[in-house]
């Protein structure tokens, strides 16, 4: 294949921005071409991930633009007209569905939670796991008869899968159904590619391969006045050797500090009580934007905003600096709640996963953690039955867990990842074996979340009231300080308030309580 041929294939799929042109140009070539066209072109032009390349990403390709529009061709094109969006994985992914509600709305189309009126249903997808991929094929295969019987649905599926070729293919190949695939970095381009999709036969297919420039005023329709998301950077560059988020997501895009301060200003002027500063790496903000300004810096400013609580997730052991702990340790509206995922307590695993930590070191930012925040919740992630783990080495990871005394838990199964690293070595370890170590975790993780909930027995915690509880519709609930869930009586006006909260039962994983009037001594939540 010539130059100039490689280039025009990879205009209609893996469009790099470069590349684009006019868009009733983009819009012809889409529809002259087959969906066997687009398959060939697919295959013989799509890059899977691949880590020496994905390493070599530049950093001055980063570009920050705050000139999105919609164009005039494509407002109103939703008037009348409804649109649903399934979301599913991370935060991550939940912010984008908040962007990509916006960018509908102000295109014209309604938000609706019914399938059967929707005129649109996006599909917003996470790679992180096989299991989180099936979800996503059995959401495709129901969406056919619905299909069927409204022929002008557009059917999109966008988010971390659309990143990967094997999932592409096969949706290519056997839901041809569907109208609209695009990639994380192109949700800017969605009044565009709805409308590619509504006049083209063919599918339409978006995947940028080059990392997304930072868009800084595209519309968001946030889900909730109380709780609010906020990007603080996008992508990672660690390549743990298990995980498919650095191809999926790109690599590391910090934005700017008076970018986010000015966000959360607004937030906080418009009455939301809580930001969640959000990354797939949060402890590495800062390092692309030559500064010498990281994390702990921009904590120590966004402490001063009138907004009752921020937090953060999620961390990496290894960038999570003193510099930090000591912002944290300030406390007032940063929560002193800590999500540090440790994967595994081995540093032999902790090597061929490529943490960049050991076992000790983990223990040692753990201690150091604790004596400058003695009231810091630890919670964490695992992973266990990585190929080869032996049994010593699982039970590192049972003892890390005692040692840390976590009081929660995310726990998998090890799940190979297509293009990564892991999934390329040889693994003796069986499937029922992995399964009985998750079972065993799970009962100590269990154990110590008991535990800790047992600690606020007759305490009183502040609260902020998020709605009525899942479990009862007389009851309210919200989380304390400490991120955890408090079910308790209380007049449904103190929903979206901070409320004190005596606590008369304990559970593993929630708490039960009463509303009162008491004022909490100060430091609040301390257990
Ligand atoms: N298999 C199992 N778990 C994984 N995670 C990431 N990649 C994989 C994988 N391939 C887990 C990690 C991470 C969390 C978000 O998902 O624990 O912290
Ligand atoms: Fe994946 Fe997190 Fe490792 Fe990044 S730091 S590669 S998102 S596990």
């Amino acid at each position: 294949m010539n130059e100039k041929q490689r280039k025009e294939q990879s205009q209609i799929n893996q469009v790099d921005p470069a590349d684009v042109k006019s868009e009733q140009e983009n819009l012809q070539r889409l529809k002259s071409k087959t969906s066997d066209d687009f398959l060939k072109y697919f295959e013989a032009t799509y890059e899977p991930p691949n880590m020496k390349k994905a390493k070599k990403r530049l950093r001055k390709e980063v570009e920050y633009h705050d000139d999105f529009e919609i164009e005039e061709q494509f407002q109103g094109l939703g008037n009348g007209k409804k649109f649903l969006i399934r979301t599913y994985g991370c935060q991550m992914n939940e912010h984008d569905t908040e962007v990509m509600s916006g960018i509908l709305t102000e295109m014209g189309y309604e938000a609706t939670t019914d399938q059967n009126e929707a005129d649109i249903i996006l599909l917003n997808t996470c790679a992180i796991r096989e299991n989180a991929e099936n979800k996503v094929f059995g959401e495709i295969g129901h969406l056919k008869a619905l299909k069927r019987e409204n022929p002008d649905l557009i059917i999109g599926v966008c988010g971390c899968m659309s990143q990967e070729e094997s999932v592409v293919n096969r949706i290519l190949k056997k839901h041809q159904y569907v109208d609209l695939i695009f990639g994380t970095h192109n949700i800017h381009r969605l009044p565009q590619l709805v409308y590619n999709a509504l006049m083209s036969k063919e599918m339409v297919v978006e995947v940028w391969s080059k990392e997304g420039d930072i868009i800084e005023n595209l519309p968001k329709r946030r889900e909730g006045r109380i709780k609010a998301w906020v990007n603080i950077m996008y992508g990672c560059d660690k390549f743990c050797t298990y995980c498919i988020v650095p191809y999926t997501r790109g690599k590391e895009r910090s934005r700017r500090p008076e970018d986010i301060i000015q966000e959360i200003r607004h937030l906080a002027a418009q009455g939301y009580k809580e930001v969640t500063l959000l990354g797939q790496n949060v402890n590495a903000y800062g390092k692309d934007l030559d500064m010498d300004y990281g994390l702990g810096d921009l904590m120590d400013e966004i402490r001063k905003i009138d907004i009752p609580r921020v937090k953060f997730t999620t961390s990496h052991p290894r960038d999570f600096d003193d510099r930090l702990i000591e912002v944290l340790a300030k406390g007032g509206n940063l929560m002193p709640y800590i999500h540090l995922p440790v994967q595994s307590g081995s540093s032999e695993v902790l090597r061929v996963m490529a943490r960049r930590y050991t076992r000790e070191s983990y223990l040692e930012l753990v201690r150091k953690i604790k004596e400058q925040i003695p009231n810091a919740a630890l919670t964490t992630d695992i992973i266990v039955g990585f190929p080869n783990e032996t049994e010593e080495q699982f039970e590192e990871t049972v003892s890390l867990y005692h040692e840390v005394g976590f009081e929660g838990a995310y726990t998998f199964i090890f799940s190979p990842r297509d293009g990564t690293p892991a999934a390329r070595i040889e693994d003796n370890v069986s499937e029922d074996v992995k399964k009985q170590r998750l079972h065993r975790l799970n009962e100590v993780v269990n154990e110590y979340s008991r535990k800790a909930m047992e600690k606020y027995k007759g305490k009183i915690v502040k609260v902020l009231v998020e709605g009525t509880s899942k479990s009862n519709d007389d009851k309210l609930a919200g989380y304390t300080e400490r991120g955890k869930l408090v079910n308790f009586e209380g007049p449904k006006s103190a929903i979206g308030e901070i409320v004190n909260v005596k606590i008369t039962e304990t559970k593993t994983w929630t708490l039960d309580g009463e509303m009162v009037e008491e004022t909490v001594a100060e430091p609040v939540e301390v257990i």
